[in-house]
């Protein structure tokens, strides 16, 4: 019987990258044995921008495939698609009552995805998705949020929420901590490493694509955008490209920067350390493409799925109804 409870999700609005991986779904893995895991695939945040979408829906079940394919287990967590528990979006309006403009508009994310664009021709729904998010991980009395370090701010803002309906109305919600993985939380683009790893960048040959093949990956990572110095050093501000390429090897074979950087003792040549991180990215994304894959041609990705959803709905409905009859929803 688990004490605590931890809530996560992933969008669908691409192909999952190196970055989703390394910083979020590794850490659900380590961390289901300790924590009853509700992990969702959050298909209605993924709408904010335009999708094809029978792509979309392709997309559900295969990121709920790359979950199973990544050790997490069915005896540990509840698989559900956002969009089938319907009372996310309706707690996410009761939020959007009390929390204010002001707070939403120093979301930093919202920021960056709506830069250089004219109010007219941005998306409600870009600006009020972190409202969305916090129903998400409030409905179920989360304890712990685990996260990439772009979602940190979003969690934060659902603790605020949280605390602002318990002291509007009554203790309610759980106050959720986020977790941000100490290597890893942040995987820079390849091409820009000033910016993060998305799987809805623009240009492609700057992001690991989980579903990408060894010549992709070696390709990419040969070509990444580093400096002239030709020695290897963690220096985020002055070697962003190099720092970049030492977190992804560091995160994915679990050691320290510095013990990765003993490692690279003695090299010679950037091409030598991009190959030594390429055989690493390699040996992880390779198999678990391919591990997915089959998960998803047993065709049992829809059996836990419908099976998550009952579960989800239950916890999900006993939490909506004590909200609806705090808020005077319905009749007495
Ligand atoms: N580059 C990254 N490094 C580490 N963690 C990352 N995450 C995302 N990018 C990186 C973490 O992955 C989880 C799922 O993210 P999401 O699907 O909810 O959306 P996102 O954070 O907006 O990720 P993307 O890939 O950048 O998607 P798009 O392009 O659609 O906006 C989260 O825990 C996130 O922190």
């Amino acid at each position: 019987m688990f004490m605590k409870r931890l809530l996560s999700a992933i969008q669908p609005s691409g192909e999952l990258t190196l970055g989703n991986y390394l910083g979020s779904i590794r850490q659900f893995v380590s961390m289901q044995g300790d924590y009853e895991s509700f992990l969702a695939v959050a298909d209605m945040h993924s709408i904010t921008v335009p999708q094809d979408p029978k792509a979309l829906q392709d997309r559900n079940r295969i990121i709920a495939a790359y979950y199973l394919a990544s050790g997490l287990n069915e005896k540990n967590c509840t698989f559900f698609i956002q969009s089938e528990v319907r009372l996310h979006a309706e707690l996410s309006w009761v939020f959007e009552c009390i929390v204010n403009m002001g707070e939403l508009s120093r979301m930093t994310q919202f920021k960056a995805k709506t830069e250089g664009k004219k109010d007219l021709s941005i998306p409600c729904g870009l600006f009020t998705y972190p409202v969305l998010m916090a129903a998400d991980i409030l409905l179920y009395d989360a304890d712990v949020v685990p996260v990439g370090k772009d979602q940190k701010q979003h969690v934060e803002l659902a603790r605020n929420i949280a605390q602002l309906f318990n002291s509007r109305y009554s203790p309610t919600f759980k106050v959720p901590e986020p977790i941000i993985p100490s290597i890893g939380a942040k995987i820079m683009d390849l091409q820009n490493p000033q910016k993060k790893m998305s799987k809805s960048a623009q240009n492609t040959k700057g992001v690991i694509f989980l579903t990408d093949d060894e010549k992709q990956i070696r390709k990419k990572i040969s070509s990444s955008l580093t400096d002239l110095d030709n020695y290897v050093d963690y220096d985020e501000e002055k070697k962003p490209g190099i720092s970049n390429l030492l977190s992804i090897y560091s995160s994915i074979n679990n050691i320290s920067i510095n013990d990765a950087l003993s490692q690279m003792k003695g090299m010679s040549s950037y091409g030598e350390f991009k190959k030594l991180v390429a055989d690493s990215v390699v040996e992880l994304v390779v198999p678990l493409h391919e591990k997915m894959q089959n998960i998803l041609d047993s065709g049992k990705v829809d059996e836990i799925l419908d099976r998550g959803v009952k579960r989800a709905r239950i916890v999900a409905e006993k939490k909506f109804n004590e909200v609806a009859s705090l808020v005077g929803f319905g009749r007495r």
